[in-house]
C-alpha cells in the first residue's frame, strides 16, 4: 500500500482487553462520551475499536455480517454516525478464515461484501484476525485479499493484520496494509480473568527488535494495546505502567487504550494524557526508536526525532530501584548535551558524557537530549 492513510501511529482505544467479546451500543457509546469528557480525544486518542463480538452469530438473508440486534439495537451505521459526530472514528474487527476467534462469522470468501458493508456503515478502520477454517489458504493471501477489497471501495479504511503467531508478517506488512501486530496478545485470559503484570508487555515489547526498520511513514509494528489502568492493573505498580506508556511511543507503537475509560482513575490519566510522551510517539520524522543497549541492569531505547533531538528512555530491568547511568557516545552524542526529563516536564540542565538517574523497579527513566556546544 503506497499511500499511507495516517503519516503517524494511530491513537484509540479497543474494545477487547477491558470487554472481551461482551460489547454492545450503550457501552461503545460510554465510551465515546468518556474519550470526549476526559480530554483523551482532544490528546489525539480518536479511534473506537470495536474488536471481537459485535457480529450476529448469522450473516443475514443477503449474506452480509451485522451487528447483533439485541446488543446493538440501532445498527452499526447508527453508532458510526454517534462515533463520527463526537469527532471520533470507528474501527471494526473480522477474520479471514470462515469463522472470528470467538466464533462470529469470518469473512472468508465474503471479503468484497465485507468491504462494502463496512464502508456504507462509514467504518474507518478494519482489524483483520486469522481464525477460522481457510482451506489451503495462506493468512497472507487472505489478509492480501481483504486489503484489496478494501482498497477497491474509495474509502479510506486503515486496515490491521493480525497474525497470532506473527511470525513474517512485518516483512510483507507494509505491502497492504497500515499497521500489523507483532506478537500474541498482550494479555491472556484465564477463565475470562487477565492476569497482569509487566512481564505481558515487556514480552510483547521484545518482539519488537529487529523489526524497527520496517515501520515508519504510515505503517506500523503493533506490539498490542496498552494496559494501563491504575490501581486496577495491581500487579502491575504505577511506574511499571508508566514505562509500558514511554517505551510504547519510543518504538513509534499505535498507542490503543486497554482500559474501561469510563471509570479511570487520575492517576491513569496522568499517563495517557502525557503530551510531551504522546509527541515522541507522533513526532513527525516517524522513525520508530529502537534498543541500543540491553546488559543486566537496563535497557536503553532511543528514537531520533524530527527537531534533531533524540528521546531516550532507560529501562531498569532488576527488581530493586538504581541508579542508572546512559553514556552519551552509545547514542552518537558527542559529548554535551541539554536534557529535558518528560515524566517531571523539567529541564535539567547540560550534561558532559553521561547523565543518571534513580530509576523504580521496571521503571523508567524518559528524557529528551538535545546536543550542546
Ligand atoms: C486474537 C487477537 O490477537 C486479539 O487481539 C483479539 O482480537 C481476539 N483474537 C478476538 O477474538
Amino acid at each position: 500500500q503506497d499511500k499511507p492513510i495516517t503519516t503517524t501511529p494511530p491513537m484509540g482505544w479497543m474494545s477487547w482487553f477491558p470487554f472481551i467479546d461482551k460489547i454492545n451500543e450503550k457501552k461503545i457509546m460510554e465510551v465515546a462520551d468518556a474519550m470526549v469528557k476526559s480530554g483523551l480525544r482532544d490528546a489525539g486518542y480518536k479511534l473506537l475499536q470495536l474488536d471481537d463480538g459485535w457480529m450476529a452469530a448469522t450473516r443475514d438473508k443477503e449474506g452480509r455480517q451485522y451487528a447483533d440486534t439485541s446488543r446493538f439495537p440501532h445498527g452499526m451505521k447508527y453508532l458510526a454516525d454517534y462515533l463520527h459526530a463526537r469527532g471520533l472514528k470507528i474501527g471494526i474487527y473480522s477474520s479471514n478464515g470462515t469463522q472470528t476467534c470467538a466464533g462470529y462469522p469470518g469473512s472468508y470468501n465474503h471479503e468484497e461484501l465485507d468491504a462494502k458493508t463496512y464502508a456504507a456503515w462509514g467504518i474507518d478502520y478494519l482489524k483483520y484476525d486469522a481464525c477460522g477454517e481457510k482451506e489451503n489458504h495462506t493468512d497472507r493471501e487472505l489478509h492480501t485479499r481483504m486489503s484489496k477489497a478494501l482498497r477497491a471501495i474509495g474509502r479510506p479504511i486503515m486496515f490491521e493484520i493480525c497474525i497470532f503467531s506473527s511470525g513474517d508478517t512485518h516483512l510483507w506488512g507494509a505491502e497492504i496494509a497500515d499497521m500489523w501486530r507483532t506478537g500474541g496478545d498482550i494479555v491472556k485470559f484465564i477463565e475470562r480473568t487477565p492476569e497482569v503484570t509487566y512481564k505481558n508487555w515487556y514480552e510483547n515489547l521484545g518482539q519488537v527488535v529487529g523489526k524497527e526498520n520496517y515501520a515508519g511513514n504510515g505503517h506500523w509494528n503493533d506490539p498490542d494495546n496498552l494496559i494501563v489502568d491504575y490501581p486496577r492493573n495491581n500487579k502491575q505498580t504505577y511506574e511499571e505502567q508508566k514505562a509500558q506508556f514511554s517505551l510504547w511511543s519510543v518504538v513509534s507503537a499505535p498507542l490503543i487504550l486497554g482500559n474501561d475509560v469510563r471509570n479511570m482513575f487520575d492517576a491513569t490519566k496522568q499517563i495517557l494524557l502525557n503530551k510531551e510522551i504522546i509527541a515522541v510517539d507522533q513526532d513527525k520524522a516517524t522513525k520508530p526508536g529502537s534498543r541500543v543497549i540491553s546488559d543486566d541492569q537496563k535497557e536503553v531505547w532511543v528514537k531520533q526525532l524530527n527537531d534533531g533531538s533524540k528521546a531516550v528512555v532507560i529501562f531498569n530491568k532488576q527488581d530493586t530501584e538504581a541508579t542508572l547511568s546512559l553514556n552519551f557516545k552509545d547514542i552518537n552524542v558527542a559529548k554535551k548535551a541539554k536534557i529535558r526529563d518528560l515524566w517531571s516536564h523539567s529541564d535539567k540542565g547540560t550534561f558532559t558524557d553521561t547523565y543518571s538517574a534513580k530509576i523504580a523497579p521496571h521503571g523508567v527513566n524518559m528524557i529528551k537530549l538535545i546536543a550542546a556546544k
